[in-house]
C-alpha cells in the first residue's frame, strides 16, 4: 500500500486529570454525615482489571446478555442505525476502553469514521493502534474526556454530519435519573440528527440482581474494597481493607442496586490534616446502578427529545438495547 494512504489515529486529551482535585473530591465525600465516594474512584489500574473480571462472572449477566442481543439482532440493529445515519457513518463510542464492543459492529455498520471517548487517551492508544492496522482506511480519533460532567465534542474532532452515538454496557445505570436525562439530551445533540444506540439493564428479581453485585468468588467485593486502596494512595489515608465489608442491596423503591462499604468495627481513618470516625456498621456509599423497565427507559429517551425509539431484548428480558433517533 502506498505510504500516503496509511492513516494513523488522532488523539485529543480534553480533560485534565488532576490528582489534587480528585483527592479534594474524595475527602469531601468521606467527610459528609453519610459518607459517599463516587464510583469513578473504582477505576484505578487494578480496579479496571477487576471490572473486566466481573464481566466474566457467572452471576454478572449484563455483559454477556448484551453481547447475545447484538449477536442475535446485529443485522436489524445495524440496518436501523444506517437508516438514520446513512452509509459509512461516523460512530462515537462513549466509554470505549478497549474498543472491542464497537469493533464487533464494524462489519455490519462499516463506519467511515470512529471516535472513541474515554476518561484518558492513554487507555485508548493501544486498542486504536490495533484497530488502525485492521482497518487501515478508517478515520480513527481517540478523545480523553470525563463526559459524566458534560458531553460535548467540537466539530474539529467529530467532523460534520450525523453520528451514531454508541453507549453500551448499561453504564447509563450509574447515573441518577435526572443526570441520565441530561446525558441523553447531550447525546442527542452530539448525534446531529443521527441516532443513539444504548444498552440498559432491566428490573428483575432481587435475588438475581443482588447475586450479580455480590458474586460467590468475591470479585465484586474486591472491586468495591479496592476503592479504599485507591483512596489510601490518592489521599495518603490509612484505610485497612480488612476492617471493611462489601454490601450490595437492591432498593426496589428507587429501582437501583446500591453498593456500600461497611465498617466491621468502630474505626478512625486518618489522612493528612483530617480524620473521620466510623461506628461499627456505618457505611460509605460507593455506587448506584439503576435498573429500568423498557417502558420507563423509552419514556426517558422521548423526554430527552428523541422522536423514534425502539429496542431489542433477550428471551428473559434481562437487558435491552435501545435505538433512539429523531
Ligand atoms: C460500569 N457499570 C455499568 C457497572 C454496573 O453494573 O453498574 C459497574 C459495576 N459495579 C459493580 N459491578 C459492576
Amino acid at each position: 500500500m502506498p505510504t500516503s494512504t496509511i492513516r494513523t489515529p488522532r488523539f485529543f486529551q480534553l480533560h485534565r486529570i488532576d490528582d489534587a482535585a480528585l483527592a479534594d473530591e474524595a475527602a469531601a465525600g468521606l467527610l459528609q454525615p453519610a459518607a459517599q465516594v463516587p464510583p469513578k474512584f473504582f477505576y484505578d489500574a487494578l480496579g479496571s482489571r477487576l471490572f473486566d473480571a466481573i464481566t466474566e462472572l457467572a452471576e454478572y449477566y449484563p455483559t454477556r446478555t448484551e453481547a447475545a442481543i447484538f449477536a442475535a439482532h446485529g443485522a436489524a440493529i445495524a440496518a436501523s442505525a444506517l437508516r438514520s445515519v446513512g452509509p459509512a457513518p461516523l460512530m462515537i463510542d462513549l466509554g470505549a476502553a478497549d474498543c472491542a464492543k464497537a469493533a464487533r459492529l464494524f462489519p455490519l455498520l462499516q463506519p467511515g469514521r470512529y471516535v472513541a471517548v474515554d476518561i484518558s487517551v492513554e487507555f485508548l492508544r493501544q486498542a486504536m493502534g490495533c484497530l488502525q492496522r485492521e482497518h487501515p482506511q478508517m478515520d480513527l480519533t481517540g478523545v480523553g474526556l470525563d463526559f459524566s460532567a458534560r458531553l460535548q465534542l467540537a466539530e474539529e474532532i467529530t467532523g460534520p454530519g450525523a453520528a451514531l452515538v454508541f453507549y453500551p454496557g448499561s453504564s447509563i445505570g450509574n447515573f441518577a435519573p435526572a443526570d441520565a436525562l441530561r446525558l441523553l439530551r447531550e447525546a442527542r445533540a452530539l448525534s446531529h440528527g443521527g441516532a443513539l444506540l444504548i444498552g440498559v439493564d432491566t428490573i428483575k428479581d432481587a435475588g438475581t440482581l443482588e447475586a450479580a453485585y455480590d458474586d460467590a468468588l468475591g470479585v465484586t467485593a474486591a472491586f468495591n474494597l479496592n476503592l479504599l486502596m485507591h483512596l489510601n494512595r490518592l489521599l495518603g489515608a490509612d484505610f485497612d481493607v480488612r476492617q471493611w465489608q462489601h454490601v450490595a442491596r437492591f432498593d426496589a423503591a428507587a429501582s437501583r442496586i446500591e453498593m456500600h462499604l461497611e465498617a466491621r468495627q468502630d474505626l478512625l481513618v486518618s489522612w493528612p490534616g483530617r480524620q473521620r470516625r466510623f461506628a461499627a456498621g456505618e457505611r460509605i456509599h460507593t455506587e448506584n446502578s439503576y435498573k429500568w423497565t423498557p417502558q420507563g427507559f423509552g419514556e426517558l429517551l422521548r423526554h430527552a427529545g428523541f422522536g423514534q425509539v425502539g429496542h431489542w431484548t433477550d428471551e428473559r428480558g434481562w437487558f435491552a438495547v435501545f435505538m433512539a433517533s429523531g
